[in-house]
């Protein structure tokens, strides 16, 4: 219920406005988000290599409504490409179609993503497309799709086990020979499409996650759910899947301790670090999933709104 409350409150601008207005959450980010600029993100992949773990970069940004967003947010990847391969960072890029302008033109989108791919090919660098709500499944797995067929394959996919339909798309990726990241979902979804219960959504994941050990191509298993971690290491014992196969993945500020303990047992493990300004909704997301952050969050708004009152009789 909270949680449904949050992620509704995620796409609300005046609670947005209200946030940014009054810095209500800058503890949150600063955990969450590597800061407001490219060389931000940069410098804490760096830092992030120098531990062995891996990063894909992330400039937030989503849900854009003018060809002029779009086309900055595409410029914006570019610039993380040539800085990525310049500075020698072990790093790709995550991207959200949304961004480079679905939601304005297919077209427009399409254009876009080209650009970007095949600036990443000449690079030798791999994009990963993010998976959004599931209002965009469909269309983000065509807009892949089609540009998969015109030869770039240096571009993967994120499939969601909360999704009832998730299990006939990584049969999909497997056969297309497509790299998928697995996770289990982060938006408000309509039990018509979703499962509405955890242990479900875990029980899809762990069965998937198989699957795409032992069919798929090199997938990406992101989660900080250690029971399902564990899962991945006795299954690749068991059936002879070498490390080099596959990777874990998880979010810049989250599990720390788990990153560095998977790298120690010799397993690849890359960190996804978002930077820029429009962190609201990815932040947000951040918070529904874990209650701490959310009660964190309501102790910000009452401190702010008797702050306000306080000042309010002052100056009164
Ligand atoms: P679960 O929610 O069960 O959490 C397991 C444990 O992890 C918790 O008990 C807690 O200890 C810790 N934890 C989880 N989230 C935390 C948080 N925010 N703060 C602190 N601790 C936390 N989703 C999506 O819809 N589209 C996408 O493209 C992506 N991309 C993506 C990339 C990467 C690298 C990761 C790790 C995740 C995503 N996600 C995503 C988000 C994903 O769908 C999911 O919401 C989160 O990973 C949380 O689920 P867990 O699998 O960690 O399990």
């Amino acid at each position: 219920m909270l949680k449904g409350t949050l992620l509704y409150l995620a796409n609300r601008r005046p609670v947005y406005r209200a946030v940014m207005r009054h810095d209500l959450l800058r503890g949150l980010t600063q955990r969450y988000v590597a800061g407001e600029d490219l060389a931000d993100g940069i410098v804490v992949a760096q830092t992030l290599n120098t531990q062995r773990l891996m990063a894909t970069l992330d400039h937030l940004g989503e849900s854009v409504t003018n060809a002029a967003e779009a086309r900055a947010a595409t410029a914006g990847y570019l610039e993380a490409l040539e800085t990525i391969s310049r500075e020698q960072v072990d790093a790709n890029i995550s991207l959200k179609l949304t961004q480079l302008g679905l939601d304005v033109s297919r077209e427009l989108c399409v254009a876009h993503l080209r650009k970007i791919l095949e600036r990443a090919r000449e690079l030798e660098t791999f994009v990963r497309i993010d998976m959004e709500s599931s209002a965009y499944t469909q269309r983000t797995l065509d807009v892949h799709a089609e540009l998969w067929n015109e030869g770039f394959h240096n571009v993967g996919v994120v499939l969601q086990t909360y999704l009832l339909r998730t299990a006939a798309d990584v049969q999909r990726a497997i056969e297309m020979g497509v790299r998928v990241r697995l996770c289990k979902g982060a938006y408000l979804e309509p039990a018509r499409v979703a499962y509405a219960n955890k242990a479900d959504v875990d029980a899809n994941y762990a069965r998937l996650m198989e699957r795409l050990m032992a069919h798929g191509t090199y997938p990406a298993l992101a989660t900080h759910d250690e029971r399902l971690i564990r899962h991945a290491i006795a299954f690749a014992a068991r059936e002879s899947i070498g490390p080099e196969r596959f990777e874990f993945q998880m979010l810049f500020g989250v599990r720390r301790d788990l990153q560095l303990r998977l790298v120690e047992q010799g397993y690849r493990v890359r960190i996804y670090v978002p930077y820029g300004r429009a962190w609201y909704p990815y932040l947000v997301r951040r918070m529904a999933e874990r209650p701490a952050n959310l009660m964190f969050f309501m102790r910000s708004m009452v401190q702010e709104a008797l702050a306000g009152r306080r000042n309010g009789r002052r100056q009164g």
